[in-house]
């Protein structure tokens, strides 16, 4: 770099705005070995099937793309509403419901209606990351509450009055530690608290209970979902938020127009018109859950949490070893550097699940 180029970069940065300049980019894990299988980022192992490809080519084929896709993804909606209707058995309007590219933008949405510089967010800890990414990002400040026995109704009451946040999230069930957080708990937050209180649902597909059916009846109360795990269906991008009309039409303000493109809108209204194969899926997923965690279990010198979700959080000094073992056979995980050391571990295809167990048998004998 020349030493004008170098005093640009300089510049540069002095431009900055302050929250940029503090916060370092969310690039995952470095793998340093050749990964055959990727436990590490709760996808599902399943490709959508060749008949959902094949309508999607057809129908793809009938699209000008040199046009915009709809400003706001009106068909979407719309089928979204249907979908939610059916499923919820229940009459759920497009006026309820917002799609975004991925959870993900709907999480940033939401603290960006919401969040100032200097305004709190409130969250538990551990639990997804972006929470906090966007809070800072946009000048917030984040705050949790550690999820142990004191994650009590009074203790976060106690919070928000110290602290009086402008938002509030809640992960059920729980990334990483596949818990689901009592539907009485959460509730009697959003009853308690004025503002917008968030559940990301992003597993609840793999989950015995969910908050959907309790939104109409919470005005502050919002549900997000996501495509991209038990519908695989990472790779379009894909999430909705659910809640009252009054929260929606405030976020509507907030998300850019044009935000879903035009493949995604074709291939998430395919796969909602034909989506019984994506419920056998989940059975299978969570059987293989609970064949695994037997597994892992059945070594005492670690913690298994039990797990509503589709992987499996095991805590204590042996994961990282584990890790390892896993690594140098060419399976990927996600490991957490907390004290106690953590490591996450997705439940794949029955061969990736039997590859992981056959590490761990031969793990167990050595450690
Ligand atoms: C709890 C949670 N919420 C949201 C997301 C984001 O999902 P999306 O792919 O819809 O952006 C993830 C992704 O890992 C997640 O774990």
């Amino acid at each position: 770099m020349s030493d004008k180029q170098k005093d640009k970069k300089v510049k540069i940065k002095e431009k900055l705005r302050e929250e940029v300049r503090s916060i370092s980019p969310y690039y995952g894990e470095k793998d340093d070995f050749e990964v055959k299988i990727n436990l590490a980022g709760n996808e599902s192992p399943f490709d959508i099937p060749t008949e959902i490809k094949d309508k999607f080519i057809k129908e793809f084929q009938k699209n000008d793309i040199n046009r915009y896709p709809e400003i706001y993804s009106e068909k979407i909606h719309q089928e979204l509403a249907d979908y939610l209707s059916r499923e919820l058995n229940k009459e759920v309007s497009t006026e309820e419901v917002i799609v975004g590219n991925g959870s993900d933008e709907l999480l940033d949405i939401l603290i960006r209606t919401f969040v100032d510089k200097g305004d709190i967010v409130l969250s538990q800890t551990p639990t997804f990351s972006m929470y906090q990414y966007f809070t800072e990002l946009g000048g917030g400040v984040y705050e949790e509450i550690p999820l142990n026995k004191d994650f009590t109704i009074e203790n976060i009451k106690a919070k928000i009055d110290q602290l009086e946040p402008k938002i509030i999230f809640f992960c059920s069930p729980n990334n990483p530690t596949g818990e689901l957080l009592a539907k009485d708990l959460i509730l009697s937050i959003s009853e308690y608290f004025s503002g917008p209180v968030i559940v990301d649902e992003a597993y609840a597909d793999f989950s015995s209970e969910d908050l959907m059916d309790e939104v109409d009846k919470h005005l502050n109360l919002a549900v997000t979902r996501t495509f991209s795990k038990a519908y695989g269906l990472a790779g379009i991008r894909l999430g909705y938020l659910y809640a009252n009309p009054v929260l929606v039409e405030e976020l509507k303000k907030v998300l850019k127009p044009y935000n879903l493109n035009t493949l995604t809108d074709i291939l998430a209204c395919i796969v909602l018109n034909n989506d019984d194969i994506i419920k056998e899926r989940i059975e299978f997923i969570k059987k293989e859950r609970a064949r695994v965690y037997k597994k892992l279990a059945a070594y005492s010198k670690w913690d298994v949490f039990p797990s509503e979700a589709n992987f499996i959080y095991l805590e204590g000094e042996k994961t990282h070893l584990f890790k390892k073992a896993l690594n140098q056979a060419g399976i990927k995980i996600r490991s957490y550097n907390t004290d106690p050391a953590a490591v996450r571990i997705t439940i794949g295809s029955k061969e990736e699940n039997n590859a992981v167990l056959r590490v761990l048998e031969e793990f167990k004998q050595k450690n």
